[in-house]
Order: C-alpha cells, then sequence, then structure tokens
C-alpha cells in the first residue's frame, strides 16, 4: 500500500479532471444524435430535468463516497458497507475495461480525422468516395494502431500519477478545448443556420418527443456525467476535505450540460446553413460527427481550414480525458486492493484493456466472426456490443446500487458531515434533506425505469 494517498494539486485540480471524465464523446457523438433523433426542444427540457435531480445528487454521492474514505470504489464500498458491497465497486472496474474497450476504438478515429483534415488544409479538400468510411473501418492494422495510440497515450498520463499526470494533462487540456469549442461557437454565430438551430433546440414541442425519449435522456445522463462506475468515487478519493462537494459536482454538472448545448449548436448550425443537408444526415451516430461534418467544413465554410482540423483535437482532447479516468479507475483498484505500485498497475491495467481494444478494433469488419456476431438484436460486432452492455446494463446498474447503498445504507450523519451539510447545532440542514429525498427515493426509481425499460427491449447505445 503507499504510505500516503495522493491528492489534487489544487482545487481546480479536481474539477477539471472530473470535468474532464465528463466532457467527452458523449457530448460530441453521442448528446447530438439522439438530440437530433429526439426532435430538439423537448428532449433537451427532459435532459435538463435528468440531470439537475439525478445526474447531481448521484454525483454528489459518488464524490462523498470517494472522499470520505480516501479510497477507490471496491475498498470504498466494503468500508463503508461490507464486503458484498464491494463487489458494486468490482463492478465500476469491470465496467471500465468493457467502456476503455470500445472508447479507445471510436477516439482513435478523432486521430484519422485530424490528419486527414490538416492533409485537406494543406494540399486542398478532395471529397472522399462514397465508401471510403466503410473501408476505413475495415481496415484492421489502422484500427488497431490509432486506438493503441490513444491507449498508449492514456497509459502515459495515468503512469504518472494523480497530479503529475492526470492534474497536469488536465490543466493542458481542457483551456484548450474550451478555447476551440469557444472559437467555434462565435464562428457559427454569423452563419444562417443558427436560427434554426436556437429553434430546434430550445422551442420544446412535447408531442414531438417519443416517449422512450425521457428514459434515453436519462441513460444518457449518466455516461456523459460519467456516474454508476466509480469514477466520481476514486476522484472523489483524492479531494481535499477543505472543499465542497456540492459546489465541484454542480460546477461539472453545469460545466458537461454546457458543453453539450454548444457542440449541438455548432453542428446543428453548420447543417441547417447548408440547403438539403439537414435531410439528408445519415441515421448512424458516426455519420454526422465523421463523415457529414468534414466535408461541410471544406465545402461550405469560409475558415474550413481551420476549423477542420481544431474540431478534431477538440473531438480528441475531449476523448483522452475520459479514457484517463476510466483507466485511473482500474489502476486504482490494483493500487489500493492488491497493493501494486502505479507502475506495475497501470502496466497491467492498459494490458488487459489491451485485449477487448483489440477484439473491438478489428470487429469493423476486418475479422468477419468478431464483425458478424450478435449477442443483441441489431448489435453486430464486439464494438457495438459493449457500447450496448455498458450504456444498457452496466452504467445504470453501477449507479442503482450506488445511490441505493448511499442513501439506505450509509448514515445519514456521515453523509451529511461529508457534504459539509450540517448546521450550528448539528443537525442536517435543508439542502441535505432534499439531496438524501433525490437519492432514496427520486433517483432509484428513475434509475429502475431505465432497467426495466432495457429489458422490455429498449436501446440506450
Ligand atoms: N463521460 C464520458 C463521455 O461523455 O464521453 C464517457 C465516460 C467516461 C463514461 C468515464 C463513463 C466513465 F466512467
Amino acid at each position: 500500500m503507499p504510505a500516503k494517498r495522493e491528492h489534487w494539486a489544487s482545487r481546480i485540480g479536481f474539477i477539471l479532471a472530473a470535468a474532464g471524465s465528463a466532457v467527452g464523446l458523449g457530448n460530441l457523438w453521442k448528446f447530438p444524435y439522439i438530440t437530433w433523433h429526439n426532435n430538439g426542444g423537448a428532449f433537451v427540457l427532459v435532459y435538463l430535468a435528468c440531470v439537475a435531480a439525478i445526474g447531481l445528487p448521484v454525483m454528489m454521492a459518488e464524490i462523498l463516497l470517494g472522499r470520505r474514505t480516501q479510497m477507490s470504489p471496491v475498498p470504498a464500498f466494503e468500508k463503508l458497507g461490507n464486503r458484498g458491497w464491494g463487489l458494486v465497486g468490482f463492478l465500476g472496474v469491470l465496467t471500465g475495461f468493457v467502456i476503455l474497450g470500445y472508447y479507445s476504438v471510436i477516439a482513435g478515429w478523432s486521430i484519422k480525422s485530424f490528419i486527414e483534415c490538416v492533409g485537406w488544409s494543406i494540399n486542398g479538400y478532395q471529397q472522399p468516395a462514397d465508401t471510403a468510411f466503410g473501408k476505413f473501418l475495415s481496415d484492421g492494422p489502422l484500427q488497431l494502431l490509432l486506438a493503441f495510440i490513444f491507449l498508449f497515450g492514456t497509459a502515459l498520463i495515468v503512469w504518472r500519477g494523480v497530479s503529475k499526470g492526470i492534474e497536469q494533462a488536465a490543466k493542458f487540456l481542457m483551456p484548450i478545448l474550451l478555447l476551440i469549442l469557444g472559437y467555434l461557437v462565435v464562428r457559427v454565430m454569423f452563419l444562417p443556420g443558427i436560427g434554426q438551430t436556437f429553434h430546434f433546440l430550445f422551442r420544446p414541442n412535447f408531442s414531438e418527443l417519443p416517449a422512450a425519449g425521457v428514459l434515453e435522456a436519462l441513460g444518457h445522463a449518466f455516461f456523459t456525467l460519467s456516474l454508476g462506475m466509480g469514477v466520481m468515487i476514486t476522484y472523489g478519493s483524492y479531494m481535499h476535505k477543505r472543499e465542497s462537494i456540492a459546489r465541484g459536482a454542480g460546477f461539472v454538472v453545469f460545466l458537461d450540460t454546457l458543453i453539450a448545448l454548444l457542440a449541438c449548436v455548432i453542428m446543428y448550425t453548420i447543417i441547417f446553413s447548408v440547403p438539403g443537408v439537414a435531410e439528408s444526415v445519415s441515421g448512424s451516430t458516426v455519420g454526422m460527427l465523421f463523415v457529414t461534418l468534414p466535408r461541410l467544413f471544406y465545402t461550405e465554410l469560409s475558415g474550413g481550414v481551420l476549423i477542420g482540423p481544431l474540431f478534431y483535437v477538440l473531438v480528441a482532447f475531449a476523448a483522452l480525458t475520459s479514457t484517463i479516468s476510466v483507466l485511473e479507475v482500474i489502476v486504482s483498484f490494483f493500487i489500493d486492493k492488491l497493493g501494486f505500485k502505479r507502475s506495475t498497475s497501470t502496466v497491467i491495467g492498459t494490458a488487459a484493456v489491451a485485449v477487448c481494444t483489440f477484439l473491438s478494433a478489428l470487429s469493423l469488419g476486418a475479422v468477419g466472426f468478431l464483425s458478424g456476431f450478435e449477442i443483441f438484436a441489431g448489435k453486430s460486432g464486439v464494438l457495438s456490443t459493449l457500447d450496448h452492455i455498458a450504456a444498457n446494463y452496466l452504467l445504470p446498474v453501477g449507479g442503482l446500487l450506488t445511490t441505493l447503498f448511499v442513501g439506505w445504507f450509509v448514515s445519514r450523519k456521515i453523509s451529511a458531515d461529508e457534504l459539509g451539510m450540517l448546521d450550528e447545532s448539528g443537525d442536517p440542514t435543508f439542502s441535505f434533506k432534499l439531496w438524501l429525498f433525490f437519492i432514496r427515493f427520486i433517483a432509484p426509481m428513475a434509475i429502475l425505469a431505465v432497467i426495466i425499460a432495457v429489458i422490455l427491449g429498449k436501446d440506450f447505445s
């Protein structure tokens, strides 16, 4: 066991690292896609309600578990509960393998898009053939190379530790990410499609919201806020006692939501600004981000030579700060539970993830049986299967068990004390009672509804 637990070197360290974990492909790839398919407005409103009523309280619960125990998920659950509860932490570690296994493959595509854009910016745009993306997907060696570059970069940062690795990386990557995002938002404000974008996003019309959209919004809230697998427990365990959990969680939730909405503003405005494109945005999630947009950057936008490469730097940085957090859950498990050194833990954790990544990368057409097998209807191949399992089962179940544990098992006194929500006479404040109500009743019931919907056949991946 390490003699002393590592901590963030500064208050902003936790915030940037946690926000870095939350802001990722979920914001830039999944959210714009599901919002598009759920017809905007009303879906956005429901999503905001889910984030505020369930995402925020659950994030506070996870951080408090980590901060109180100063331990990673498995020992944290064991300390405040018992060995049985430790299995919930272990589920989080397993979820980490599953998520990192496919996420690093998709993250790798941002490297390819970046290089392609740089080439177009220098040599002029050349419209790729319609089959180009399919060919790229089934190019096994290239998929492996890109995914492993990403995984290797993630491992290098995690290897360096909490303050010297994760915090430094977040302090470098997040401001650049925000600057690029800000630049892109300002840029699209002057395009003709901006009015239609605001109309689409912020004019709710509940008759256009598919019933399942409500549950989809909640399912996505877990994914995008990195909840349900112990990331926030782990990051909370590196937080100093003097910091406010509610304030930290509030800021992370706010930033994540803002960035998801801004990603929509950027992408939709470009799409709405070009006549005919909105009708033809493909039904696939990757279509919008990796196929439609690059073409529009170069054929329809002045300044596309700058916007194209910058946009994929944004995607890559957002993904990297997320993969770092997932690997850290795995690595901190080996450190805290098995007593390994950080370096050894990083090597073992990365090697184990690499197996999943290897299978995912080859499941997009390169290797027949990895691409073709189907456990869940309509989800063929390892990558889609892992995404389906994580988003539909692992994160909601992990989230449900965490809320039940904190709400019903951990004593009110411990929770109120850790959240700093005791008044002068030592009684829980009103804010605490409100938080507890959401954790005990609202969050578990809502998550249960998602799980039941999944069992009845709904798909949130
Ligand atoms: N929150 C990340 C995103 O929105 O892309 C994905 C993610 C990271 C999910 C870490 C879960 C997790 F534990």
